[in-house]
């Protein structure tokens, strides 16, 4: 008879036979994280010996779920459902930026966090994955309302943010002002000035120069640097983009220097279009004055659907996750797609895309603009000595056409996707540093 204390050999089934999906998601409802882990499963048998510790990219380290309760103007109480999920933290903190949407999910927040994770890795910044949101729809909610919901979600999730911990930044719905009071309220909370606690900053709060351009720089790079490796000649090509907030406007701003005509753009309130181009720098101060390109008058109107239709070179998807789907992956009539948004084309749609030879370039090295000059104010943060804006263009450039060589280099090696490539490149970096630190306890 064995003593109560000693091991006993298991005789009940293998710990290792329970389903990788958490119990707190509804398999029928996974969203991005579906994607995620579909794409996770295709890297599988590129990583060697690595990857007994794949089980760690198909689970966050750690989420937190927080009520958010604020006073309304009117004197209601109004509650909204806050999240900060870290996916990854074996490179270093967490980073990855906060979403304010009303359809904002766990399983998305899960997902975004996720693509942190191997984007950082992509681009080789000490970072691991981590993303946040707030269920709540901001037009809905006066200034003062919008900064009650920004300050009590930043103290709710101040348990486990921090400049050496987890470092937020903008996302969709949020921008510089929001950043400002996320810095305040953690300060406050902590008792000191602690900038280096979000990124995305105003320049005069310790942001950085380039910071707010950063994602569109970088897709403007990336496309430079895909179309060179396809042959494709920049100036008089076509690009249409869907999304004109930060990442959509700035792109087209930027590929307009590099002679690319913006053809047609939809956001959430309309599509336009112009088969000559249009006047970017007109729609955005449009956009600004209307908070929509709907009524965009230097243009005609399409409808929503047809915007797949549209006849161009390049499309950027800058809005939102799954919207380049089975459903119009067939009609897409672009050379190559840019993703500036975070997954927006899913897994079966990536596949008919490669089939028809449209050259994907996957949001984890296209959009890693935004989070490389983060990373950049990060560190003018801790040193307190700031760069002027050439060189952190430079430095931002140097960085992205590196590491997209190297994963167009591993592409061709193996003979896969782009994103797949990605993948491979960044799953290598994140469990090899998993392997070195090893397992606690
Ligand atoms: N801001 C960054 O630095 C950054 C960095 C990397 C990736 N991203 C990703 O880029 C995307 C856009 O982010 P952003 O910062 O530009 O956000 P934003 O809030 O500035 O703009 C979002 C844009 O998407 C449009 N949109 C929303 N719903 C839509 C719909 N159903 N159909 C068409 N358009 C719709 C909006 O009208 C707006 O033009 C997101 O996927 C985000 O995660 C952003």
């Amino acid at each position: 008879m064995s003593s109560p204390s000693a091991p006993t050999a298991a005789t009940g089934p293998s710990p290792l036979s329970g389903h990788a999906l958490p119990s707190y998601l509804d398999p029928a409802h996974l969203g991005p994280w579906g994607d995620y882990l579909q794409q996770i499963d295709r890297v599988a048998p590129y990583l060697g010996p690595l990857g007994r510790w794949i089980e760690t990219l198909k689970r966050p380290k750690r989420s937190l779920i927080v009520d958010v309760p604020i006073r309304l103007d009117d004197g209601r109480i109004a509650h909204f459902e806050g999240y900060r999920v870290q996916h990854n933290t074996s490179r270093g903190p967490g980073k990855g930026g906060v979403r304010f949407h009303q359809d904002v999910t766990l399983a998305e927040v899960m997902a975004l966090a996720a693509w942190m994770s191997i984007k950082n890795a992509a681009v080789n910044v000490p970072y691991g994955g981590a993303k946040g949101g707030i269920r709540v729809d901001p037009k809905t909610l006066s200034l003062a309302e919008l900064e009650r919901v920004t300050r009590r979600y930043t103290s709710e999730i101040g348990l486990i943010i921090g400049p050496t911990k987890d470092i937020p930044a903008p996302d969709v719905n949020t921008n510089e002002r929001v950043m400002a009071w996320m810095m305040d309220t953690y300060s406050m909370n902590v008792g000191e000035t602690a900038t280096g606690v979000v990124t995305g900053k105003p320049i005069d709060l310790g942001g950085s120069l380039g910071r707010r351009e950063a994602t569109g720089r970088g897709v403007a790079i990336i496309c430079t640097e895909a179309a060179r490796h396809i042959g494709l000649e920049l100036q008089g090509a076509r690009v249409a983009l869907q999304g004109f907030g930060n990442v959509g406007s700035v792109s087209a701003k930027l590929l307009a220097q590099a002679g690319v005509r913006t053809v047609a753009v939809q956001d959430h309130g309309g599509t336009v279009y112009h088969g000559g181009g249009l006047d970017v720098a007109a729609l955005t101060a449009h956009v600004a004055a209307h908070g929509s390109v709907a009524g965009f008058e230097g243009a005609q109107a399409l409808p929503s659907d047809s915007f797949w239709d549209v006849e161009c070179e390049i499309m950027v998807p800058a809005a939102l996750e799954r919207q380049i789907t089975e459903a119009n992956a067939q009609r897409i009539r672009a050379r190559m797609v840019i993703e500036g948004a975070n997954g927006p084309t899913t897994p079966a749609a990536d596949d008919i895309l490669n089939e028809r030879g449209i050259l994907v370039i996957p949001d984890v090295i296209a959009n890693a603009g935004g989070v490389t000059v983060s990373y950049f104010e990060w560190v003018q943060d801790f040193s307190s000595f700031f760069w002027n804006e050439e060189e952190i263009n430079q430095r931002l450039a140097q960085i992205l056409r590196g590491a997209f060589e190297a994963i167009w280099e591993v592409a061709s090696e193996h003979r896969v996707s782009l994103r797949t490539a990605t993948f491979i490149v960044a799953c290598r970096r994140i469990l090899h540093a998993r392997e070195l630190r090893g397992l606690y306890p």
